[in-house]
């Protein structure tokens, strides 16, 4: 079978597939028009996608009438028409867990940059404007015994939530699709409604899977309620805020400080409007960047593809 890589992955997943007797083709150019990398698509029997630069909808499946499964090199799927796929019982195989530990750490380095001001003394630094020491200006504020909301309790929000716990004994409280009494007992978390985990966070960090549904879901009528002081962390997907919302919400004075890690769109433009804040601190979607968690994320995907074409069902499989 002919497996369509749109990217270079780590050696681990690519031995895996070769190893398997797969065939493997990659681009010669990594960055591929619409037209080209569907193109990639119609001639192969599976793909390996990183990124979510393309779309996997309605149009793409009726294009490449081949294609009989897809291993993303991600945990997220919000790139895919699920129903769409599963309809056409094609499986679409992702990486989870594996780098649920890198990306909480992310959330939890964003938590920290925003409340001790780090990109804003960080700048003062590489200006040549490091200035005289003064009791009064560049304060942060310090996280001891402040709570956490964690909006999407699953595998990653539950490892930020355990960092927050063990770190600065924050106390913990999350909104999710369901209770989770398990992580209760584990975290000492309560479950509490999407208005209170609004209102009573200090630092609201965002974890759950992107769908439609959640679509600029920090809006503005959210940051309103927010407490003057809170930090707004987001490594989950770009499509969760608002932008212009945050960007009045954070110069007005409404929340203290945001952390992202992913926008919408990505790239986010230098000239961002958002990037001349001094209380916001933007990172390039570098969750998973990780030598392991990447090596993890080959790992799997190679697995799931192996699977696949021994007839086998993928491990690790986002189709109901
Ligand atoms: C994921 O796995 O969904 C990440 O956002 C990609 O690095």
């Amino acid at each position: 079978m002919k497996v369509f890589i749109n990217k270079r992955i780590p050696e681990i997943g690519i031995n895996r597939l070769l190893e398997a007797g797969l065939q493997i083709v990659f681009p010669e150019n990594e960055s591929l028009t619409y037209e080209e990398w569907l193109e990639y698509c119609q001639n192969a029997d599976i793909i390996l996608n990183v990124g979510g630069d393309f779309k996997y909808d309605k149009v793409f499946f009726d294009a490449c009438p081949n294609i009989k499964a897809i291993a993303l090199y991600s945990v997220g799927f919000d790139h895919v028409d699920i129903k769409e796929a599963t309809r056409r019982n094609i499986p679409i195989g992702n990486t989870p867990d594996v780098l649920s530990r890198a990306t909480s750490d992310v959330a939890f380095l964003l938590m920290q940059s925003v409340a001790r001001r780090a990109s804003y003394n960080f700048q003062k630094v590489i200006d040549d404007n490091w200035g005289a020491f003064d009791p009064l200006h560049a304060l942060g504020q310090e996280l001891y015994g402040k709570t956490l909301g964690v909006f999407g309790l699953g595998r990653i929000g539950f490892q930020m939530a355990e960092k927050c716990k063990k770190a600065f004994d924050m106390e913990i409280i999350y909104h999710n699709r369901h209770q989770n009494e398990e992580a209760e007992r584990e975290l000492g978390g309560t479950y509490v409604s999407f208005d209170e985990l609004v209102r009573n966070s200090d630092v609201l960090s965002v974890h759950a899977n992107f769908t439609p549904e959640h679509k600029d879901l920090f809006n503005e009528s959210v940051f309103e309620k927010m407490k003057p002081n809170s930090i707004f962390i987001n490594t989950a997907r770009g499509g969760f805020h608002q932008e212009e919302d945050l960007y009045n919400a954070l110069t007005e004075g409404k929340i203290w400080g945001a952390g992202l890690d992913v926008t919408n769109p990505e790239p986010m433009s230098a000239d961002n409007p958002l990037l001349k804040l001094s209380n916001v601190c933007v990172l390039p979607h570098i969750g998973s960047a990780t030598i392991e968690a990447r090596n993890g994320m080959a790992r799997l995907a190679a697995g799931n593809i192996i699977a696949f074409s021994k007839g086998e069902k993928m491990p690790n499989c986002a189709n109901p």
